[in-house]
């Protein structure tokens, strides 16, 4: 499973990039407008810390047909060609995905709450889908059910498209689909860093310090 952040804070991108395996970065208009920054301001910023290479994934806000046509435009001109253009799996987004899949662009079909939306934006040329795990809880659902499902479709119906899973507050939602093998999940950070903040991690690696240094002294390694 390939792991993205879902932000738009750049110095906390800067950070988990240095330290973990990161694949990318998704951002919506929630997250963009969190940062109180102009939109293409951090989202120049967020191409230039990932590289010209990496995921970027960026969200339409336009209503209609047209409208996210000229959305997706502009995200490709300003961000590179290789940008994966989100587009709300909505019937107006359906209809701009199969014209933009004609035109060779990267999409993901995002705000998908039901399998049958994952289905169509999939049939529609998505490259991803974007399912909402913990908003889909929070209906009285079971989001990882939901994802899975997704999956067992795809794999079932041999549509090449991946999951993109989102919105997840915690650990276990994360650490399910990694089991079952979801193509990727993107993540805020403080989830990400969640995922280590067990107490007995660091306490176990303090005792490896410990005994070592009272074999060889304080503040010796293994570069003696
Ligand atoms: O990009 C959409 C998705 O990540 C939403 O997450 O945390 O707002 O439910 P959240």
């Amino acid at each position: 499973m390939k792991l993205l952040i879902d932000d738009a804070n750049t110095a906390a991108i800067r950070r988990l990039y240095d330290y973990y395996p990161i694949a990318g970065v998704t951002t919506n208009p929630s997250i963009l407008a969190k940062s109180g920054r102009q939109p293409y301001d951090v989202l120049e910023e967020i191409r230039s810390i990932i590289g010209s290479d990496a995921d970027l994934h960026v969200q339409t806000v336009a209503g209609d047909t047209e409208g996210i046509l000229r959305d997706a435009h502009a995200i490709l001109r300003r961000l590179g060609d290789n940008t994966l253009v989100k587009i709300p799996c909505v019937p107006e987004g359906f209809r701009a995905m199969k014209k933009l899949h004609e035109e060779g662009v990267r999409l993901t079909g995002t705000a998908v709450y039901t399998p049958m939306q994952a289905y169509m934006a999939a049939m529609c040329g998505a490259e991803y889908v974007a399912p909402y795990v913990n908003r889909i809880d929070n209906m009285g659902f079971d989001g990882v059910a939901v994802v899975k499902q997704i999956q067992d479709i795809f794999d079932n119906n041999a549509l090449e498209c991946g999951i993109l899973a989102a919105s997840f507050k915690n650990s276990q939602q994360l650490l399910e689909l990694c089991a079952y093998g979801i193509a990727s999940a993107t993540v805020s950070p403080d989830v990400i860093d969640g995922l280590f903040s067990n107490p007995a991690i660091p306490a176990a690696v303090d005792a490896f310090t410990k005994d070592f240094e009272k074999l060889t002294g304080a503040g010796k390694t293994m570069d003696l």
